[in-house]
């Protein structure tokens, strides 16, 4: 009879064991897993519940029991804590998965980006004219007719004020034709001697075709001191050409009109592509044109309030995309603003 109940006893613990075991493999998450550890081994849980059958044994077969019971739960307490730890290894490569960069895809080309061949011909300006002591000034781009025209003695009935030439908007204001307002502004802040260039975007309402635009670039350029002469001005001229185009270069100048220099000059380069013999970057004449030059009218001067008996300067003004056209050989300027990268990328 006793050896019966003792049998029982056994066979309900390892019942226990084997139900338990069972629905802790099938436990598909970690939160099922803590559910079965609390259903077991809880203070209401299944082997509390069975311990306290041990009352009702013979002293003799407590021990028996006892031991029995702590198999148990040595048992229960391992499957629970491998189950853990399959299921936190689980999860973990679900997300390791999830997560992972594959190494073997080729990565996104970056494209390289460069300057604009009008900022990259700037900058060169730029540079050679600083290293002759020029400092570079900014302008803008909307600017006063005062300084647009009246300052540099462009009267009223001058035919470059024509509507056709400028895009006025109203109040006196226009987009600036010409850096040369720059000069202007340049002198009533600052006083003699002095040198500067000012580079920048000018607009004319000009029709558009191979050479011509309604917005294009500048670059002014003026000098200011005691005693300057058109030799001075030849002089940096020649310096400009030989550090841009090569030291082959030559410069002529031929008699020009601009109202704010006296005398006014044309300024062409030798042609850099035949050295001058004729071709067709020069049209077979020899020579480049890149812009207009002077001896700063003493009417400017007046103007701004400089003595023209103690100063003399001289300034001149160079187209920039036709700089580039004729240095890389671009035969429209519609090409510089068109955005096309197989034109710009040749640049780089
Ligand atoms: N501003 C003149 C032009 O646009 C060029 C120039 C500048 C001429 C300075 C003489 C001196 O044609």
């Amino acid at each position: 009879m006793e050896l019966v109940q003792e049998e029982k006893m056994q066979h309900e613990i390892d019942a226990l064991v084997a139900r338990g075991i069972e629905e802790i493999q099938k436990a598909g998450s970690l939160r099922e897993v803590e559910t079965l550890r609390v259903q077991f081994f809880g203070k209401k849980g299944s082997l509390a519940e069975l311990q306290k059958t041990l009352g009702s044994l013979p002293v003799e077969e407590r021990p028996a029991f006892g031991a029995r019971m702590n198999d148990a739960r040595a048992r229960l307490g391992e499957v629970l804590d491998t189950k853990n730890a399959d299921l936190e290894e689980q999860s973990l490569n679900v997300k390791l998965a999830a997560e992972s960069i594959d190494i073997s895809l080729p990565g996104r080309e970056q494209r390289e980006g460069g300057l604009h061949p009008v900022s990259d011909v700037s900058r060169q300006i730029f540079r050679i004219f600083e290293s002759m002591g020029f400092t570079v000034l900014d302008g803008p781009e909307l600017e006063e007719e005062y300084y647009n025209f009246d300052a540099l003695n462009i009267p009223v009935h001058h035919p470059a004020r024509e509507d056709q030439d400028s895009f006025y908007v109203g109040e006196g204001r226009l987009l600036r034709t010409q850096t040369s307002p720059m000069q202007i502004r340049t002198f009533e802040r600052f006083a003699p001697p002095l040198a500067a260039i000012s580079p920048g975007k000018c607009f004319r309402r000009d029709a558009v075709d191979a050479t011509h635009l309604h917005t294009f670039h500048q670059v002014e350029g003026f000098l200011v001191d005691k005693g300057v002469s058109m030799a001075d001005l030849k002089g940096v001229l020649t310096t400009f050409a030989h550090r841009m185009f090569g030291s082959e270069t030559r410069i002529r100048f031929r008699p020009d009109f601009f109202p704010f220099v006296e005398p006014g000059a044309e300024v062409a380069i030798s042609c850099f592509a035949c050295g001058g013999k004729g071709c067709r970057t020069c049209k077979q004449t020899g020579w480049i044109e890149i812009g207009g030059a002077g001896m700063i009218h003493p009417a400017v001067f007046k103007s701004v309030g400089y003595d023209y008996q103690e100063w003399s300067g001289f300034a001149f003004g160079m187209g920039i995309e036709r700089i580039v056209m004729k240095k890389y050989g671009v035969p429209d300027i519609r090409m510089f603003y068109e955005n096309d990268m197989r034109f710009l990328s040749q640049f780089h």
